[in-house]
């Protein structure tokens, strides 16, 4: 599944709907301006990820960089926003990410203000020397996140492991177009898929959403790891795992995306059964939730699914044999 050659989908950085700057509220406009201290002159909308909220790197007058993201109050994913402003404020300054400066509620919104990476979203395709900046950066997140800096937070078992899985639904009601394979292991699907969480928690700050979209590299080669809306408690192998189904839909076989986090500790020391489970998990979420109804101005998510369940499946076939 090479990253280039599918032209039904979007370019990394090109998947998300959102307002332009002069599109929004002028009140939203002048407070931003008014709590950075300068007009805004230039705003490029950043088009990765697929949340419809404002993410747009502002030039101000003077010449100053700064990214600000936005959603109004009452939509649906303001929580998750109120949720990345408490993690991004208690990352350590070791920590590959964008300092969070300021958060607030004006107009009926809800904005965070975060330093500006000038920075491109990571190759991942076999043979990228983008790869091992990235699996560096999730490595050193690993250990600058222990113990995890932030009070309150599920554990990875209550928190993402609840989301992260699909084929127990899919057993319980499958859909007609599910694929031969699929159908056949389904059972051995569903119970593969509920082994990992009994090791998923931890005392690391866990990002949980590690995709090429919500990673940045510098032109110093500095990997950033932003968005940190998905936030839990964990153990630590999680993040960089995360990168495996990534690298498999940018033309890895599974056996390659394996072998490049290898010499990670935290992978190195992941129990095998626990990454096949990992593998078939996210091989269940990202079949069930691609069937799902698409969320309003969200086009592209269900079919970004599709092909992250195929590089998923993919993953879970090397690792199971089946
Ligand atoms: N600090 C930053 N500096 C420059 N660009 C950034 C910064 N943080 C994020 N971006 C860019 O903006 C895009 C959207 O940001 P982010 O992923 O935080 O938003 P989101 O609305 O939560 O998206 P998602 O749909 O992934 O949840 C990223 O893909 C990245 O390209
Ligand atoms: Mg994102």
């Amino acid at each position: 599944m090479p990253e280039t050659d599918d032209s039904s989908h979007p370019p990394l950085g090109a998947t998300a709907i959102r307002p332009a700057w002069v599109e929004l509220p002028e009140g939203l406009r002048e407070f931003i301006a008014g709590r950075l201290g300068a007009d805004v002159v230039a705003a490029e909308v950043q088009g990765g990820g697929f949340t419809p909220g404002v993410a747009a790197r502002l030039r101000l007058a003077g010449g100053e960089r700064v990214f600000v993201k936005a959603i109004p109050d009452d939509h649906v994913l303001a929580a998750k926003y109120r949720t990345e402003a408490l993690a991004a404020a208690r990352l350590p300054r070791a920590a590959p990410a964008p300092r969070l400066r300021w958060h607030d509620t004006a107009a009926g919104w809800f904005v965070l203000a975060f330093d500006d990476i000038h920075g491109r979203h990571p190759r991942l395709s076999p043979g990228s020397p983008d790869i091992p900046l990235v699996t560096a950066a999730l490595a050193i997140m690993g250990e600058t996140l222990t113990p995890c800096p932030l009070d309150g937070l599920p554990q990875a078992s209550a928190g993402r492991a609840r989301m992260l899985r699909g084929w127990r639904e899919l057993a319980g009601a499958t859909p007609p177009d599910l694929g031969e394979w699929e159908r056949h292991h389904l059972p051995a699907l569903a119970d593969l898929e509920e082994l990992w969480p009994a090791h998923a928690d931890g005392d690391t700050l866990v990002h949980g959403d590690i995709r090429p979209d919500n990673l940045l590299i510098t032109h110093h080669g500095t990997a950033y790891v932003v968005d940190w809306a998905q936030p839990c408690q964990g153990a630590a192998w999680q993040d960089v795992t995360d990168l495996i189904p990534h690298m498999i839909m940018a033309g890895h076989t599974p056996g390659a995306a394996e072998k490049t986090l290898v010499g990670i500790p935290t992978w190195d020391l992941v129990p095998a059964h626990v990454i096949t489970s990992y593998a078939a998990s996210f091989a269940g979420y990202w079949t069930r939730s691609s069937r799902l109804p698409a969320p309003p101005a969200v086009p592209h998510l269900r079919a970004y699914q599709r092909r992250a369940a195929a590089a998923a499946i993919a993953w879970t076939k090397y690792r199971t044999g089946w």
